[in-house]
């Protein structure tokens, strides 16, 4: 479509479609052994993704280890690092309740054979080709969760549409006996309204009598077992025996290495309570639905810091941090305010583990109008070192030397986000369309987190142009991540660091040569300035930092 023809501004799933093809295109994200085909739930990250998970994962661990924040009383808080293995003893996962509790409900289609995860079922139906289509035959008119059911239509489309996108369907198998009782129970008055949900559970039903209403699936109409648990930890063998004695798990939460080295870290840490622990690293899980890009994937990597603090203190630093974490994702790393959220997880909702949990939710473009999961903040009581101590039989108590050698067991307040998750956030917040620039779509990524901070070029390779340049970018990438092009015309090159979110373009033109000034263009306005030579450094110091 000619540029000029295109929408201004792009619908939710337009954009996400252009933020996964830009990932790919520029080397942010590719699809993991993508010449064989790929693998579900699992990404690489090329050039320029690496660095900007370099950069969010920096800015976390300074502003958590090095640079810990000031506690509700204005001293520093104490905040160790840790870098824990990936594989620990296989005890670790029966004591932390992962080997048994960490599993979800999963439904099998009897026709297709597609696993599903229980509680995602319904969200998948309202996404899926079959039911469009079902409700576009029926009431295009109507609003996507209601609909007027009609026999005939509803007959015809089962021999034809039906047959090609929902052949598991009772529907669609059986369409005079599923419509007969289906008049009965369902459609009293023609030309009801009635709402999909209940619809597609009686289309789904061949006969309620035998079965009750069936939930159908999302991929062919047919029919889903009942939920089974399904345990989403990935198993490896340590060692040469091949009796089961070896076998491990791959983590599914760093957390665990965390109340691992609880002790080691009192021991030999010289730290007091309260205290944090923080580790950056990889966890796996087999998730049965891995979605939506990079959102949800098995293999990914998490932020997590274990807060170690009195029982009583737990509530005040509970809400310290959710405060804390949600100002970061804020300021520190740009994200759009409105599209950032507090919420409170209903009890129903808690994991094994905690007490009280909250997240920090994102508005995705996937998720739009709702909000999605970036990070979770949870009260994890004393229940992890609870479990570890009395599964190893060693004494995790903590000794408070300042409060007359009483004993306890401290309580955990947990700060756990993924920088997968945060890179994909950066990616969706600072994704623009602007039809009317030179470089249609363009990131505005916070500078401290672009990956590439410079592009340096010159305005035609010959004539002493890029002598001059190649001088500049030698000089300026010593303190800035710079890129040095020389191909293709000024404006595609602009395009193409507009696209890789580089905050800044040097161009080395006639005049330069005459009188050592050059042009630099910011990415946000598309503006050039001159600026002499010889000033660059301090000139781009000032704006990058
Ligand atoms: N230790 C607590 C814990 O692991 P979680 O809510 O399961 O809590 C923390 O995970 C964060 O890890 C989530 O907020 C999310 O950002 C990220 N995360 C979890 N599962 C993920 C997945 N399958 N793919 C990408 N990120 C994931």
């Amino acid at each position: 479509m000619p540029e000029e023809n295109q929408p201004r501004t792009l619908s939710p799933s337009q954009k996400m479609a252009n933020i996964v093809a830009l990932a790919k295109r520029r080397g942010f994200v590719f699809p993991a052994s993508e010449i064989y085909g790929g693998l579900n739930g699992f990404y690489d990250f090329g050039p320029l993704g690496a660095q900007l998970k370099n950069n969010i994962r920096d800015a976390w661990w300074r502003d958590m280890v090095e640079c810990p924040p000031l506690g509700p009383d204005g001293k520093p808080l104490t905040i160790v690092g840790l870098d824990s293995a990936i594989i620990q003893n296989p005890e670790t996962w029966v004591a932390s309740g992962h080997a048994t509790g960490f599993a979800d409900p999963m439904q099998t289609c009897r026709q297709c054979k597609k696993l599903f995860r229980a509680d995602h079922v319904w969200e998948m139906l309202k996404e899926s080709d079959w039911v469009k289509s079902f409700a576009d035959a029926m009431s295009p008119a109507q609003p996507e969760d209601l609909i007027v059911f009609d026999s005939g239509k509803a007959m015809k489309w089962a021999k034809t549409k039906g047959r090609k996108c929902a052949p598991g369907l009772a529907l669609v198998r059986n369409p005079e006996v599923t419509l007969s009782w289906m008049v009965e129970d369902l459609i009293r008055e023609p030309g009801k309204v009635l709402g999909i949900d209940d619809v597609l559970r009686h289309v789904a039903t061949e006969q309620k009598a035998r079965t009750g209403l069936q939930t159908p699936c999302p991929n062919c109409g047919g029919d889903l077992t009942e939920p089974r648990q399904f345990n989403l930890m990935f198993e490896s063998r340590v060692g040469a025996v091949e009796d089961g004695s070896g076998r491990v798990w791959l983590r599914p939460e760093t957390a665990q290495g965390i109340f691992l080295n609880y002790k080691n870290i009192l021991d030999t840490g010289r730290v007091k309570i309260p205290f944090g622990v923080a580790q950056v690293g990889k966890a796996f899980r087999n998730e049965v639905t891995p979605r939506n890009f990079i959102f949800r994937t098995r293999e990914f990597e998490q932020m997590e810091m274990e807060f170690f603090c009195p029982p009583d203190d737990a509530p005040q630093w509970y809400e310290f941090w959710v405060t804390t974490r949600l100002k970061w994702w804020r300021e520190r790393l740009g994200l759009s305010p409105e599209r950032l959220q507090r919420r409170e997880h209903d009890k129903d909702e808690l994991s094994h583990y905690s007490t009280s949990c909250a997240d920090v939710e994102y508005k995705y473009p996937f998720t739009e109008p709702k909000f999605g999961e970036l990070e979770g903040i949870a009260h994890r009581g004393n229940f992890d070192l609870t479990q570890h101590q009395a599964r190893s039989r060693t004494n995790l108590e903590y000794v408070d030397q300042d409060g007359g050698n009483t004993r306890y067991l401290p309580h955990v307040i947990e700060p756990a986000s993924g920088l997968t998750r945060g890179a994909l956030a950066v990616l969706c917040d600072s994704y623009e369309y602007d039809p009317a620039r030179p470089s249609p779509e363009w990131l505005r990524i916070k500078p401290e987190l672009a990956p590439i901070k410079l592009g340096v070029f010159p305005l035609v390779n010959k004539d002493g142009m890029p002598e001059m340049a190649g001088k500049i970018y030698l000089e300026l990438r010593q303190k800035f991540i710079s890129a040095y092009d020389a191909k293709a015309s000024i404006g595609k090159r602009y395009a193409r660091m507009d696209e890789a979110g580089t905050p800044f373009c040097v161009t080395v033109d006639g005049d330069s040569l005459k009188d050592g000034t050059v042009t630099v263009r910011d990415r946000d306005t598309a503006r050039q300035e001159r600026v002499d030579a010889s000033r660059l450094k301090d000139y781009l110091g000032q704006k990058l930092g």
